[in-house]
């Protein structure tokens, strides 16, 4: 019961928790979230729908019978629900693996809270060994993977994979993060970023490890 595929699932059961009637409730993505989907479909009487990070997302809510709303229609969520690629000990994250960054990003931002659900591989002193994906609209990529070469890192382009919103990703390998902030306000500013899988402005409020809460 102790492998990643067990952390994963008992972490999501343990996020229900967190969710409260009437809620409006912004669901993330991957594999973890969809054991929170699964475990949301037996609360779909009690909240009022889901604000989805994702097409994958959305279609499994919806096979779930949860109500899928639009942002622009509910304005700031009390709760965000989702997985991690790294965590540090100050809950700062690397998220998009799956590629679905920047509507997990644009969802962080408008929560209260953010509970971050993750097995116990996830954690790390310094956020860089998985690659940190960057999400660039399509003309800019060349662009956009020169100046990632200066700031150290090797971009790699993730061939063959679109975004929900059209674009395409730079992974972003040999890292070692040492000021997640910084960084990741630097590639904001490159032109062409849509946004960057470094969640570090807007870090987790709270981490699920396999069922425990970790407060750092
Ligand atoms: C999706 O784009 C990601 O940000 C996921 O939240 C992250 O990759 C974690 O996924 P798993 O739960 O599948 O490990």
């Amino acid at each position: 019961m102790h492998t990643a595929e067990a952390q994963k699932r008992q972490a999501a059961e343990a996020a229900l928790a967190h969710v409260e009637d009437g809620m409006v409730v912004g669901v993330g993505t991957g594999s973890t979230i969809r054991y929170f989907i699964d475990g949301l479909a037996g609360l779909r009487s009690k909240i009022e729908g889901a604000v989805s990070s994702s097409e994958q997302s959305t279609a499994r809510l919806r096979a779930a019978g949860i109500p899928v709303l639009d942002l622009n229609a509910v304005g700031p969520i009390p709760l965000y629900v989702d997985g991690a690629d790294e965590c540090d000990p100050s809950r700062c994250l690397i998220k998009g693996g799956g590629g679905a960054l920047t509507r997990e990003k644009i969802i962080a931002e408008t929560a209260q809270t953010f509970v971050c659900v993750i097995d116990d591989s996830k954690r790390v002193d310094i956020l860089g060994r998985f690659p940190m994906p960057v999400e660039v609209i399509p003309m800019a990529r060349s662009m956009v993977a020169r100046q990632l070469v200066g700031l150290g890192g090797q971009p790699v382009w993730r061939d063959g994979f679109t975004t929900d919103n059209g674009n395409w990703i730079l992974d972003l390998h040999g890292l070692r993060i040492r000021e997640p902030k910084d960084l990741e306000n630097r590639i904001n500013q490159i032109p062409g970023v849509v946004s960057v899988g470094l969640f570090a402005r807007r870090r987790a409020d709270l981490i699920i490890v396999g069922g425990t809460a970790v407060t750092p």
